[in-house]
């Protein structure tokens, strides 16, 4: 099969599409045709080696860990899967992704995938999906009527959150810059703060939300001015810099760590059949230009959720 590869940790240049030997199914295990993949961060952070003890990987690697295609092949011992059935998922970080023609699944993390969206563009959907509803209802515990800063809503997590955040019926500020600002105004938010002008925690100054929702991989300095935003008793939550403890405000400090959740993920997919969740594909590439979206993401500057079509 033709498969994006890496032989070396490194910059962008290291991948490669060549030939790979095909995937076969292990026990509990489906092979499932790629319609698309996507690009997350940590699909980077693996490539450049900065997570070797945490993600270890055996080399040539493929990278892609989500997963929008058919079942292709049942591996022994899976029932609840059959050939042809069209499904998503967060794949294991370490084992080979789905920026190839076929991938090996664990059946266990297997959802469903959306039946009202083009089947590639699903793929936007498993992490950066997984980590907003984890950071929302896991972290935050946000609740209806709350105030919630989204900071980094540009991006594909973000994009997600605020469309969570506004169904819980929370008060969304956040942030874009002019590219984005009609994405995320679509995405339901109530205020847009365009952080390119001015610092957004000293635009924001002398305002209190009740939940900070940080993704943006910003300075210590820069964290703990967000976390100066947070109302006495609430919750600061991040998947990036490390939020700094508040104890004599009792602010609640998270981190975001997400996790491959079928469950969760099938919920997510009932919300976007049922229309309350819209995949926004920000931006289409082939396969072979994944190396685009790797320089995109590590610089900040994906336009949102990119889908790889394989
Ligand atoms: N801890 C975890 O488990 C976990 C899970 C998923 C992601 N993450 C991390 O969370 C972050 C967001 O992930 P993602 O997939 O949404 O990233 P992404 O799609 O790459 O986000 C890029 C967007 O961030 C916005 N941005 C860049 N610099 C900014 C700044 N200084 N202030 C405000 N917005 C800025 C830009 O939006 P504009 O278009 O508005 O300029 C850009 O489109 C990443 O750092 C990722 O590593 C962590």
């Amino acid at each position: 099969m033709r498969a994006i590869r890496y032989h070396e940790y490194g910059d962008s240049s290291v991948l490669h599409l060549e030939d790979a030997p095909d995937a076969r199914p292990g026990a509990g295990e489906v092979v499932v045709q790629v319609a698309g993949t996507s690009v997350n961060m940590l699909d980077v952070a693996i490539r450049l080696g900065i997570l070797q003890n945490d993600a270890p990987i055996a080399f040539p690697h493929i990278p892609g860990v989500d997963v929008a295609g058919r079942i292709s092949e049942v591996g022994p011992g899976v029932t609840d899967w059959h050939t042809g059935d069209a499904v998503i998922a967060f794949l294991p970080a370490t084992a080979a992704g789905a920026a190839a023609e076929y991938v090996s699944a664990p059946a266990a993390l297997l959802a469903p995938a959306p039946a009202s969206v083009d089947l590639a563009d699903a793929a936007a959907l498993p992490l950066a999906g997984l980590t907003a509803w984890q950071a929302l209802v896991e972290n935050a515990r946000l609740r209806a009527g709350q105030s919630i800063l989204v900071n980094g809503a540009g991006g594909g997590v973000g994009g997600f959150a605020v469309q969570l955040a506004r169904r819980e019926a929370a008060t969304v500020t956040a942030t874009a810059s002019d590219r984005s600002r009609e994405r995320v105004r679509a995405a339901g938010a109530d205020r847009i703060v365009d952080y390119a002008a001015t610092p957004v925690a000293e635009q924001l100054a002398g305002e209190r939300f009740d939940v900070v929702l940080n993704l943006v991989r910003n300075s210590p300095v820069e964290a703990a001015a967000l976390a100066d935003l947070v109302v006495d008793r609430g919750v600061f939550v991040s998947a990036t810099t490390p939020g700094p403890e508040r104890p004599e405000r009792n602010i609640r400090v998270e981190q975001v760590a997400v996790r491959s959740d079928p469950v969760q993920l099938t919920r997510l997919v009932a919300l976007v059949d049922g229309g309350e969740l819209v995949l926004d594909i920000a931006q289409r590439l082939p396969l072979a230009d994944l190396h685009v979206a790797h320089d995109q993401a590590l610089h900040g500057m994906l336009p949102g959720k990119t889908v790889l079509i394989v």
